[in-house]
């Protein structure tokens, strides 16, 4: 026979120390499993005599209604201590700092780059690349610069070899497009050049955008129209425009292409060294001789070409006084753009 009462007591006092759901899961087995102590009690059963038989099997299942009630209350409250424990240390502080995701943004070259082939993109030109390692014949020889020319020298020239050089201007595309497409021709050529130069205005690598047009019936004037829409956009429609007489061998004549000096509004100061203008850019009308080169015939084509600094461009327009600040990559600098 069994002890209901100091069943009961031993049951309770396990059940009331269970402290998790598992734990529960544990009792249940120990008292309702297959092998548990109350189906135990059961094996006995059968030797029993029929009016003990039934008065023992009654409390054995009293017994496990109590044992069953008594897991599923404390169950229900056990299980919610679990959720608790859980949403406590699972929780998030929401007011703790995020975590810091620093983001890049356009180096202000590279700002200024699209600028200015958006300006001309826009005004019909396409765009064409060369190489930055390239052959003496494409960046002076087909130029119109003779081998002993002493234009050469002032490029201040790095020689990969006696023919090959790293280009010093966007230039020799010129000569690259022409000797794969006949006119009309419009394009810039955007992209590096490299001159043995360094100091608070030159870096011995630095980015160039040529513009060049051919046509039947090109003149001087779309070159000065073409210019002075680009500088209005570039930097205001405001912005006053000089064309200088001036030399390169492939443009005859040449010009260099200031602008009213945008720090003291022409009135002079230490930037524009007293002139009020500020050059910007090279230009002129297509060497008769450059055509030659590729075999346009000088007699039905004209043409223009410029070229122009993107670094200078970029100090210009941001008020910059030291060209190296570009490639020092200090973040304080690169952020303001
Ligand atoms: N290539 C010249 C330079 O780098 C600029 C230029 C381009 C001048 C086209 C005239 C025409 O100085």
């Amino acid at each position: 026979m069994i002890d209901s009462d100091s069943f009961k007591k031993t049951f309770l006092s396990e059940l009331n120390s269970a402290s998790s759901v598992s734990e529960l899961q544990q009792i249940r087995v120990k008292y309702l499993g297959k092998k548990g102590l109350l189906t135990l009690q059961l094996k006995d059963l059968p030797t029993l005599a029929a009016e003990e038989r039934r008065s023992f099997g009654k409390s054995i299942n009293e017994l496990k209604e109590y044992v069953e009630a008594g897991i599923t209350s404390r169950e229900s409250v056990l299980s919610k201590a679990d959720l608790r424990k859980r949403l406590v240390s699972e929780s998030i502080d929401v007011t703790l700092p995020g975590k810091y995701t620093p983001v890049g943004r356009e180096h202000p070259i590279n700002k200024v780059l699209r600028e200015i082939t958006d300006i001309f993109v826009r005004m019909g030109f396409s765009i064409e690349e060369g190489p930055e390692v390239e052959l003496d014949y494409y960046n002076f020889e087909a130029l119109n610069f003779p081998r002993e020319h002493p234009a050469r020298d002032m490029q201040d020239t790095f020689f990969v070899t006696e023919d090959v050089i790293l280009r010093t201007h966007t230039s020799p595309v010129q000569i690259r497009v022409m000797e794969k497409i006949k006119p009309p021709l419009r394009f810039i050529a955007p992209g590096k050049v490299y001159r043995c130069d360094a100091d608070v205005s030159h870096t011995p690598m630095f980015h160039q955008v040529e513009g060049f047009m051919v046509d039947t019936d090109i003149s001087f004037s779309d070159l000065k129209g073409v210019l002075e829409t680009f500088i209005h956009r570039i930097f205001s429609p405001e912005t006053p425009v000089r064309f200088r007489p001036s030399f390169f061998p492939f443009t005859e004549p040449s010009a260099e292409v200031d602008i009213g000096c945008i720090f003291c509004k022409g009135k002079g100061c230490q930037v524009c060294k007293g002139t009020g203008w500020l050059e910007i850019l090279g230009a002129g009308m297509v060497n008769p001789h450059v055509f030659e080169m590729v075999g346009y015939d000088p007699e039905t084509y004209t043409g223009f070409a410029f070229g122009m600094g993107v670094e200078r461009i970029t100090m210009l327009k941001y008020s910059i006084d030291d060209i190296r600040l570009f490639f020092e990559n200090d973040i304080r600098f690169l952020r303001q753009f």
